[in-house]
């Protein structure tokens, strides 16, 4: 092995026999979004694996790389080809691949990844950020006049085509279209022509409403039904395109997962190339206001039923960068201020300032919420680059919960003077949230329900990954079962059909949510 390559302990081909899980990989769609995000991303990685996806500088959060590792090895059913779209410098390449090589159903592996690999940083800041991968990797090669010309493409080849991925990856260097006008690559059309069917696309180079329409076009055709739909940048609210497609085409993209800013889709119902084309435009400007109004706010309705706490502050978000987009700015800053005067909306103070600066970009670069242009040239500019995450507080605030006869206090330490107290926690429409005031220097901190379930985690454990395929296979064989026992079918059965079939899947989640509440005896009755 090669200095260039890491150790991984399960090389190909084979994967690793205990990645595996049990879960019916049919029964995905049954388990709760947010749960399964959460069990998956705090899966143990392999430490050779979890050194690894810390190597390579990203733009992805841990936790995104950690599902995405997670998903490939134990989720992807081995089948078809994986196509990434804009790895950068390949943070999540090597998250996918290294799940790949691990995944014990692959018989034949590719991991295709498309980039344009150049004029995403300027030159001081991408050689500042790429120095330690030349130093581990550089040896023997000039890498430098390409960074100095603001290509990362040798470098890219450099730091993976030795890796034990490496011999199933390629790499296509290639401009998705951002604009009707603008012609497509011969490599890219190129690389379209080689693939097989589609068995799971990962899309993080999509940076404006074109090229997400352009690549999910020319891509559906090739993916396969069932496949999953990874789009790191769905949470990212100056994306707001990649929601718009999302929930477009919602009937044929179920949302099966989610971590921070990526959401991971299944492709469930065959959607025609002639669909897209016809029902999503190739400028947002051909939709108006109030659609993109309804969309949101079907978004944020879907979210709240789902128990994702940060929907209210990314579809609102979404919806401001959209507003923006399409010039109705005075609406725009009307929904921010709405956002800073809301108590629940206060820790992501600091997101909603970032939007306020600036709060989409289009192909011609960042858009202003000022009404007269070139206004607002001290602001920093909205970028292409997302944040990987919505940022929500400090955890290490809440020490602890106790739970009382009245409901719950939280135990928090002062950031401001280090005081210890305990403090009674509100909850506002049945969810944990509430701000809190420091008695010896009067600080306050603001208790969103994530901050509060984490801390209320260390007393009532959220259930590991295995526990978790357990309880989803257990509520399946109730849901399939309860309706056909002799007593039930009687009452289910109307007009000949017992009715009790067709909420099989339906009930799944809600019968896992019970069990993952009930104690081990009320599990036995
Ligand atoms: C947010 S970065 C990707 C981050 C990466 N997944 C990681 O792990 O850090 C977006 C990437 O998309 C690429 N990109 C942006 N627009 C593109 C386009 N129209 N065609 C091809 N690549 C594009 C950029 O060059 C950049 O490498």
């Amino acid at each position: 092995m090669s200095e260039n390559t890491f150790t991984v302990r399960h090389p190909v081909p084979g994967g690793d026999p205990e990645i595996a899980s049990e879960l019916d990989l049919t029964t995905l769609t049954a388990i709760d979004p947010a749960f399964l995000g959460r069990a998956l991303m705090r899966l143990p990685l392999p430490p050779d694996v979890a050194e690894s996806l810390r190597e390579i500088p990203s733009e992805t959060t841990p936790g995104e790389r950690a599902l995405m590792f997670q998903w490939l090895a134990r989720l992807w059913d081995g089948e078809g080809d994986v196509v990434e779209v804009g790895p950068f410098l390949g943070g999540t390449t090597r998250a996918l691949g290294l799940g790949m090589l691990l995944n014990p159903h692959a018989s034949k592996r590719r991991l295709l990844t498309i980039d344009r690999f150049e004029g995403y940083y300027n030159t001081a800041e991408l050689k500042r950020t790429t120095e330690p991968l030349v130093r581990r990797y550089g040896a023997g090669r000039d890498l430098l006049p390409s960074l100095d010309r603001g290509s990362f493409h040798e470098l890219f080849h450099a730091t993976h085509a030795a890796s034990d991925y490496g011999s199933f990856l390629e790499i296509v260097k290639a401009s998705l279209p951002d604009r009707p006008e603008a012609s497509v690559p011969d490599s890219l059309v190129r690389a379209m022509d080689s693939l097989g069917p589609i068995g799971l696309l990962m899309v993080d180079g999509c940076k404006s409403w074109y090229a997400t329409k352009f690549l999910m076009r020319a891509f559906i055709g090739k993916l396969r039904l069932g496949s999953h739909v990874l789009f790191q940048d769905y949470g990212w609210y100056t994306c707001f395109w990649i929601p718009a497609f999302c929930e477009t085409f919602r009937d044929h993209f179920e949302l099966l997962s989610f971590v921070d800013g990526t959401f991971v889709f299944r492709y469930r119902a065959p959607l025609a190339e002639e669909k897209i084309e016809r029902e999503f435009p190739d400028r947002p400007e051909s939709w108006g206001k109030a659609q993109f109004e309804n969309l949101f706010e079907r978004c944020l309705e879907q979210s709240l039923r789902m128990g994702d706490t940060l929907g209210p502050v990314r579809y609102t978000l979404q919806m401001v960068a959209a507003f923006a987009y399409l010039g109705e700015k005075r609406e725009a800053r009307r929904l921010l201020d709405a956002c800073d005067a809301h108590p629940a909306m206060r820790p992501h103070a600091s997101l909603i300032a970032q939007c306020r600066r600036s709060p989409a970009y289009t192909p011609d670069g960042p858009v202003s919420l000022e009404e007269v242009a070139g206004s607002t040239s001290d602001q920093e500019p909205a970028s292409p680059v997302s944040s990987g995450t919505l940022a929500c507080g400090k955890a290490d605030s809440v020490v602890d919960v106790r739970i009382t006869a009245k409901g719950a206090e939280v135990v928090l330490r002062c950031k401001g003077c280090d005081q210890k107290y305990a403090s009674h926690q509100p909850t506002v429409a049945g969810m944990a949230m509430g701000r809190h005031r420091c008695p010896k220097c009067g600080a306050s901190v603001f208790i969103n329900p994530d901050l509060f379930a984490d801390a209320l985690e260390r007393h009532v454990p959220c259930p590991s990954f295995d526990e978790m395929v357990e309880l989803t296979n257990e509520a399946s064989r109730i849901t399939e079962t309860w309706y056909r026992a002799e007593s039930m079918a009687d009452l289910m059965t109307y007009r000949g059909v017992n009715v009790g079939r067709a909420a099989e899947r339906f009930l799944v989640p809600i019968v896992t949510r019970a069990l993952a509440s009930a104690d081990g005896e009320g599990r036995e009755e």
